[in-house]
């Protein structure tokens, strides 16, 4: 496999705050590129995870955001930025099984306040900063093995 012929690729895509009309558009779509970029199947399978639960957290809590995909030779980086409340305890949220979800979110099949520390778990390195007030950013980052 020629990975390090990947060309540095990078795409950001918009994604609407407080609604679930189009959840899950921004993660399929990642996932069909990294698919056709030929990239093995657990890497791009962590990826879509990562992508997935940063964006529900943008359709569950922010007003809005945006998701970018930066492939390079050595790693895909998965940035989540978005303006809208902002955490406060960005400890206590990264908690298994810590959620504010709504009864909306939770209806929609959401909530289980495991999204955060899933990324974590699904990625090489994960930073988190939040400000109360004016959002939030994620930066993931997976790291590719070159054979
Ligand atoms: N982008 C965000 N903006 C504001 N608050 C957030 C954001 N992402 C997470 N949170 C807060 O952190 C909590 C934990 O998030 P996490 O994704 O781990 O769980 P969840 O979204 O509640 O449930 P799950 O992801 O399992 O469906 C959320 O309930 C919410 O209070
Ligand atoms: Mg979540």
């Amino acid at each position: 496999m020629t990975f390090h012929k990947n060309p540095v690729y990078k795409r950001t895509f918009h994604v609407e705050g407080k609604s679930f009309k189009n959840a899950g558009k921004v993660s399929r779509q990642v996932k069909t590129l990294l698919q056709d970029m030929k990239f093995p199947a657990d890497i791009v399978r962590r990826a879509a995870i990562i992508t997935y639960e940063a964006e529900i957290n943008i359709c569950s809590y922010a007003d809005r955001g945006e998701i970018t995909l930066e492939v390079s030779p050595k790693e895909i980086i998965i940035e989540s930025k978005d303006q809208g409340q902002g955490i406060e305890d960005i400890e206590l949220a990264m908690r298994e099984g810590y959620s504010t979800a709504t009864d909306k979110i939770v209806s929609m099949g959401f909530g289980a306040g495991m999204g955060l520390s899933n990324m974590k778990h699904f990625s090489d390195s994960f930073d988190i900063t939040s400000e109360v007030g004016k959002g939030t950013y994620l930066k993931m980052t997976i790291r590719i093995k070159n054979p």
